[in-house]
């Protein structure tokens, strides 16, 4: 379908003491695609991710990354090769300040020289100048700018979710995970949320693969939906095509 897909992953699979968790699950995500992994609860939706970005070394199968191989590959390694993403369990900083959680996060992306870092040159100054003016410039585009001097476990927690993301889009990826963002969030802030989810896409020119356990939400903003149910793709398709397919509604009823 894509020409050149920024995530390719085929037969993907892994077993956790016998019982397997993932199995044959195939993927293609294209550039500047959102696309939505959905799927009842325990289905395997983290543990794709897990496997998509290194946290899982998969028992079976392949991932390629903008066409590169990503076998045996660490996470960081794989955020440098553009995959980002956010935890179902937020993963912040707590006693950092929600501007210092970004630039973390931008050095994390960066060629950084630690000599540099320790003989503070000229050089380097002028580079944390530069970190300071995007990390604000990021916190503006999901409106926390006034924000950036409190404590980050200070937040409220649908701002904590959003500064998750903005961590994770600091480190230039070309495709976005997003695991579950609007947990926890009121019908407001979910609502907020997906309209930022939708401006980052467009502004950033990336693709984001979307967990969501709130079907209307996913079916809103998804040009196309990969539902699972025990660690198995049970059906792929645009969202009418989902919302009518026998199979993932018996998985929802079902469970
Ligand atoms: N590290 C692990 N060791 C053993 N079993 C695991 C491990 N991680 C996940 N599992 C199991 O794999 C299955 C899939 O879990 P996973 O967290 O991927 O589901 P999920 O679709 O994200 O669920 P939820 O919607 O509740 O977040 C579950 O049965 C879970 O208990
Ligand atoms: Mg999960």
């Amino acid at each position: 379908m894509e020409n050149n897909p920024v995530l390719r992953a085929e037969h993907l699979g892994i077993v956790f003491g016998g019982l397997k968790a993932v199995s044959d699950f195939d993927i293609s995500i294209g550039e500047n695609e959102l696309v939505g992994l959905i799927g009842p609860n325990g289905a395997g939706k983290t543990t794709i991710f897990n496997l998509l970005t290194g946290v899982y070394q998969p028992t079976e199968g392949v991932i390629y990354l903008n066409g590169k191989s990503m076998a045996h590959k660490k996470p960081h390694q794989m955020v440098k090769e553009g995959i980002a993403r956010t935890f179902q369990n937020i993963r912040l900083f707590k006693e950092l300040t929600v501007l210092d959680n970004v630039k973390v996060a931008f050095n994390q992306g960066m060629k950084y020289s630690l000599l540099k870092a320790v003989f503070r040159t000229p050089s380097y100054w002028k580079e944390e100048a530069e970190i300071d003016r995007k990390a604000r410039e990021l916190l503006a585009v999901f409106k926390m700018e006034d924000m950036a001097d409190s404590l980050a476990e200070n937040l409220p927690y649908g701002q904590q979710r959003k500064l998750e993301i903005a961590r994770a889009l600091a480190t230039n990826p070309k495709i976005l995970l997003l695991d579950e963002p609007a947990a926890g969030m009121n019908p407001t802030e979910t609502a907020e949320l997906m309209e930022t989810i939708s401006t980052i896409r467009k502004n950033f020119n990336i693709s984001i693969l979307l967990i969501e356990h709130d079907m209307s939400l996913v079916m809103s903003i998804c040009e196309r939906i990969i539902v699972i149910d025990y660690g198995q793709i049970i059906a792929k398709g645009t969202p009418q095509q989902i919302a009518k397919n026998e199979k993932v509604i018996g998985a929802y009823l079902g469970a």
